[in-house]
């Protein structure tokens, strides 16, 4: 099978093309890791302003609301020719397999690391941001996916742009320099991460935990998913319902439950991961055989 579609070497790469009124506000993301993702070809990004798409002599890409109201919305038509202009769309809301059109809008669905994850397997992303007191309706039938960064409303879809670019393209393998940095971010694997300490060993009393300075690798894992676990069952509750335990969980959530009550409290969720009891010969009769 070739790996080349539209032109791309797709080993990874990731191509995102956003639309907006307001180009210049991505300066952020020609920075730091994305500068340097950017000139290794792992991702691509291509700022298009529809205001070049409008059509009246004033290039305007807003009027005032059906109905009355304040405020101004967004026209379709820039929008639109700006979405039909795009390289090798041959119909609107034509969805060419590795390619999705989002649109930035809190009513979106909510951003969170699997999404990124989702995205991030895709050849390209479109970026459709809206920006003042709302756009057209008609708007929405562009996009495969609505999506919003969070429960509050912003000025436009620009800054959730930029999150939505940052959290994906850091899973492109290659974006982060070393390949598995991101497996153990926070969230990746429904879990809050682990504490991380560099040196010196001591900093103002507070010592680094001795078991990371021992070198026992097994001991050291061991230490930081019961430290993940805890973080997670302190911080995070809401986390817990869609978290599916490891089996080796079981011991370590029986040690956090000891240590912190509370915590207890949700042992349904990992009761079905306790280790069978051991059976055992019973001295005074070999032949019969008794739970230890
Ligand atoms: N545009 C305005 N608010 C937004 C949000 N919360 N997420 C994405 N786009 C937006």
């Amino acid at each position: 099978m070739s790996n080349f579609r539209q032109g791309w070497w797709k080993s990874n790469m990731i191509k995102f093309t956003v639309l907006t009124l307001f180009p210049e506000m991505f300066a952020p993301i020609q920075e730091s890791i994305l500068k340097r993702a950017q000139a290794a070809d792992l991702i691509q990004i291509k700022l298009v302003n529809f205001r070049d798409y409008a059509v009246s002599k004033h290039k305007n890409v807003d009027d005032v609301p059906y109905g009355g109201g304040p405020g101004m919305v967004l026209k379709p038509e820039p929008i639109y020719a700006a979405v039909r202009d795009l390289p090798g769309l041959q119909e609107l809301r034509q969805t060419q397999s590795g390619r999705k059109i989002v649109l930035l809008t809190p009513q979106g669905r909510l951003f969170n690391q699997s999404l990124a994850w989702e995205l991030s397997a895709l050849d390209e992303i479109v970026l459709i941001c809206g920006h003042y007191e709302g756009f057209d309706e008609r708007i929405r039938d562009l996009a495969d996916e609505e999506v919003s960064i969070g429960d509050f409303v912003l000025t436009g879809g620009e800054l959730g742009a930029m999150v939505v670019m940052d959290a994906v393209s850091r899973l492109i393998p290659g974006v982060l320099g070393e390949s598995g940095s991101c497996a153990d971010d926070s969230h990746s694997q429904g879990v809050l991460e682990y504490p991380q300490y560099t040196r010196p060993p001591e900093f103002e009393g507070k010592p680094v935990p001795e078991v990371l300075v021992s070198g026992h690798h097994g001991n050291i894992e061991r230490w930081r998913r019961k430290e993940a676990l805890r973080r997670t069952f302190t911080r995070r509750l809401d986390l817990i319902p869609a978290l599916e335990f490891l089996p080796d969980d079981y011991l370590l959530l029986e040690e956090l439950a000891a240590e912190i009550p509370e915590i207890g409290a949700w042992r349904g969720k990992w009761e079905h991961l306790r280790p069978p009891k051991k059976k055992r010969r019973s001295l005074q009769n070999p032949s019969s055989r008794e739970e230890s």
